[in-house]
């Protein structure tokens, strides 16, 4: 089992796409084991995106994902951190395939709805920025009776 980050960024979340964009995750079997809503600033922003810092889009990125309210989350499955990329699809919306979720709410690469972790280490560094082990469900995922 693999857990990752996932963001719905302020602009997903304020045209009410968040219910739709997790039911996506959950029909994937993944599992959500941490949820949260919160506004970034500034310095969690430099955090998150730190590889970032320089590129010509980083001002931008940061006033956009301080903007308002995000969802931050972690799905947990088999393989999540490459299915998750695979269902939000390319950054650019414009190339990102049909079916996905970049595809159906993102409107440019620079307001593109979801985060998701790149690889394992970036999930770890990325899972502690947002969440504490106490906030990060570890019991079993079982139907009540
Ligand atoms: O989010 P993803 O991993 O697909 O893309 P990234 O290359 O790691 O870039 C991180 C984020 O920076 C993107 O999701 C965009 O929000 C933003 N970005 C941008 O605004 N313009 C670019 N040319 C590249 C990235
Ligand atoms: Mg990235």
């Amino acid at each position: 089992m693999e857990k990752t980050l996932v963001l719905i960024k302020p602009d997903a979340f304020s045209k009410h796409y968040s219910g739709d964009i997790i039911k996506r995750y959950e029909q994937e079997g993944l599992r959500i084991v941490a949820m949260k809503l919160l506004q970034m600033d500034e310095r969690l922003a430099s955090i998150h995106y730190a590889e970032h810092i320089g590129r010509p889009y980083y001002g931008d990125l940061t006033g956009f994902m301080t903007s308002g309210p995000i969802i931050a989350m972690v799905l947990e499955g088999e393989n999540a951190i490459k299915k998750v990329r695979a269902l939000n699809g390319k950054t650019n919306p414009a190339e990102a395939e049909e079916g996905t979720i970049r595809k159906q709410f993102a409107t440019a690469s620079n307001r593109n709805a979801v985060h998701a972790s790149d690889s394992p280490e970036s999930a770890q560094r990325e899972i502690h920025i947002f969440f504490n082990e106490t906030e990060i469900y570890d019991g079993e995922y079982k139907i009540p009776d």
